[in-house]
C-alpha cells in the first residue's frame, strides 16, 4: 500500500506547505508516498513520481503548487477514469490525499464508487465555499491580498475623490467580498447571497456626498456579474467619477500566510491519519468551531455552502 497526493482545480496558497507536510508525515509514518502531477489530468496520463524530501525543500513559503494542478474534462468519461485507476494500481496507491474544491470532490466521489480506492479531500479553494467546513486552505492569504489591494485603492480614491468598484473572486460565493469589505471598511458590498437595496443606498450616499463625502469603495463579488452596473450607478446617480478594478488571479497567488501554513499541516495530518487508521475513507477533512474532523463526501457534495448569517448581517454597510 502507498499514499499519494494530488492538487485539483484552482490553486490556492497553502498547497505547497500541505505537499511538504505530506512528504514529511508520510515518511515519519513509514509510508511509501507519491506525487500525482497535474491533478486529474496527470492521473489519467500516469504522471506519478515517488516523492522525496529534496523535492519539498524550500517550498514551504511559496504560493502555487509544485506538483501543479488542472481542471479535467476527460475525467468525466469512464474510460479515462479507468485508465487513471490502472495508473494508481501500478504503484500500489490505495490512499489518496486530494487538495481541491467541490468540483474535484465530486469527481473523486464518483471515482471511488467505481474503483477500490480510499481518498481524503482537503478543502482547498480561496472561495471558501465548501459545505461543512468553516475554513478552506488559501482563504486567509487571498483575503490578505485583497485587503492590501483595497488599502492601496483607498489611498488613490481618497486623493482623487473617486468611487472605486473592486471586483473580487469567489465564483458563486460572496465570502471573500464580505470579509474583505468588512476588514477594509468598504461602503458597499455586493454578493450573490444577499439583495442590495439600491434605493436605500442611493438616498444615503447622495446625502453623504452632499455633506462632503469624497470617495466610495464598493466591493463586488464576481459571481454577481454586477461590476459594470454598480460603476455606472456610482458615476451617473451618485455623481462621483468612478473607476473599476478587477483584482483577478493575483488573489490566488502569494506566499501563504502563517494561518494557511498551519492549517495545511493540520489538514494533512488528519487526512493521512484517517487513511492509515480507517477503512471507511472517502471523506473530507473539516475545520469547524475550532476543531478538525472528517465528514462524508456524500454530505459535502450534496449540500451547498452558505455564509454564516452573523457575518452576512455584519455587512450592514449602508446605515
Ligand atoms: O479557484 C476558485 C477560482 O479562483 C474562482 O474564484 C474563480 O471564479 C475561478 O477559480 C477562476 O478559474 P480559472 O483560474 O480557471 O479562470
Amino acid at each position: 500500500m502507498a499514499l499519494a497526493i494530488m492538487c485539483s482545480g484552482g490553486d490556492a496558497p497553502g498547497m505547497n506547505p500541505a505537499i511538504k507536510k505530506f512528504v514529511d508525515y508520510a515518511f515519519k509514518r513509514g509510508q511509501k508516498h507519491y506525487f500525482i502531477h497535474h491533478g486529474l489530468e496527470g492521473m489519467i496520463d500516469g504522471e506519478i513520481t515517488e516523492a522525496s524530501h529534496s523535492d519539498v525543500a524550500g517550498i514551504l513559503h511559496r504560493g502555487g503548487a509544485i506538483i501543479r494542478s488542472s481542471r479535467s474534462k476527460r475525467f468525466f468519461e469512464y474510460e479515462y477514469r479507468k485508465q487513471a485507476f490502472e495508473n494508481l494500481k501500478k504503484y500500489d496507491i490505495t490512499g489518496l490525499v486530494v487538495l481541491g474544491g467541490d468540483g474535484s470532490f465530486r469527481a473523486m466521489q464518483r471515482f471511488s464508487e467505481e474503483f477500490p480506492l480510499n481518498f481524503v479531500g482537503i478543502p482547498t479553494t480561496i472561495d471558501n465555499d465548501i459545505y461543512g467546513t468553516d475554513y478552506c486552505l488559501g482563504v486567509d492569504t487571498a483575503l490578505n491580498v485583497i485587503r492590501d489591494a483595497l488599502d492601496k485603492i483607498r489611498d488613490t480614491a481618497s486623493t482623487f475623490d473617486r468611487a472605486f468598484v473592486v471586483e473580487v473572486m469567489g465564483r458563486e460565493c460572496g465570502y471573500l467580498a464580505v470579509v474583505s469589505a468588512l476588514a477594509s471598511g468598504a461602503e458597499i458590498c455586493i454578493i450573490p447571497e444577499a439583495d442590495f437595496n439600491i434605493k436605500v443606498a442611493e438616498k444615503q450616499l447622495l446625502e453623504e456626498v452632499a455633506g462632503g463625502r469624497g470617495y466610495i469603495l464598493a466591493v463586488v463579488a464576481e459571481g454577481t456579474g454586477k461590476t459594470a452596473e454598480i460603476a455606472e450607478w456610482l458615476e451617473s446617480t451618485i455623481g462621483l467619477e468612478t473607476r473599476v478594478s478587477i483584482l483577478g488571479h493575483i488573489q490566488r497567488g502569494g506566499n501563504p500566510t502563517v494561518t494557511d501554513r498551519l492549517m495545511a499541516f493540520e489538514f494533512v495530518i488528519h487526512a493521512i491519519d484517517h487513511l492509515l487508521h480507517s477503512r471507511d475513507a472517502n471523506k473530507v477533512v473539516y475545520y469547524r468551531d475550532g476543531a478538525y474532523g472528517l465528514m462524508e463526501i456524500d454530505d459535502v457534495v450534496s449540500h451547498t455552502y452558505t455564509i454564516d448569517s452573523e457575518l452576512l448581517s455584519a455587512i450592514n454597510l449602508i446605515d
